[in-house]
């Protein structure tokens, strides 16, 4: 039987005719982003990161538990230098694999450390999803929100290239109010 959660996303990806698109911690950074090399796009949905890191010259892969969503990117990367895998990211993550690691809008804490351990040496983890600023969107369940800074603390063991949450300060035209964003590299 099909479990819960990934016929929740088939659905939505069957209904929807959503497109894919990077997440800005990926597009505002792309000069971060090395020459070669490999990267996940980790729960990639219809994967607008992976087809942005597979153009930029990388090696990618791209997970996700929705086959809808896989079968969909798979088409879309023909003759790109990308594969995408229906895989349930929960059950573990290779160690030393990637140079980079894109995970945007899925937020599950106690990947966190199989994360860093994926990465290889120098290698840099791109992350943006909700946090606790409801306005509007995402999901309505606090505890699938960050809380304040909560990506600095779970990825405490990486050195901080980037880092963007505004919170309720400033200026409403300018700010990210509901999200944050961070790069953060693997130093040895
Ligand atoms: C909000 S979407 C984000 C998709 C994509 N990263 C993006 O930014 O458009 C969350 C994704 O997480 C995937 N997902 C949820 N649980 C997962 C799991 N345990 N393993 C792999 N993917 C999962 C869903 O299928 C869905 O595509």
């Amino acid at each position: 039987m099909t479990p819960p959660e990934q016929a929740k996303w088939d659905k939505r990806y069957q209904e929807n005719s959503l497109e894919p698109r990077a997440a800005r911690v990926l597009t505002d950074n792309l000069h971060l982003l090395p020459k070669h090399g490999s990267a996940l796009d980790l729960a990639c949905g219809l994967g607008g990161n992976a087809l942005l890191l597979a153009k930029h010259g990388l090696y990618v892969e791209a997970w996700d538990l929705s086959p809808v969503a896989i079968d969909k990117l798979t088409l879309r990367a023909t003759g790109m230098t990308l594969t995408a895998h229906v895989r349930d990211v929960v059950a573990g993550l290779p160690q030393n694999r990637f140079d980079v690691i894109v995970v945007s809008y899925f937020l599950e804490r106690r990947l966190a450390p199989a994360i860093v351990d994926a990465l290889r040496p120098d290698g840099l983890l791109f992350y943006q999803t909700f946090n606790q600023n409801q306005c509007g969107r995402g999901p309505g369940n606090p505890a699938y929100r960050l809380a304040d800074n909560e990506l600095l603390r779970l990825f405490k063991p990486l050195s901080v290239r980037y880092y963007r949450e505004e919170g309720m300060t400033g200026d409403s035209a300018q700010a990210i109010r509901d999200e944050a964003l961070l790069v953060a590299q693997k130093i040895l």
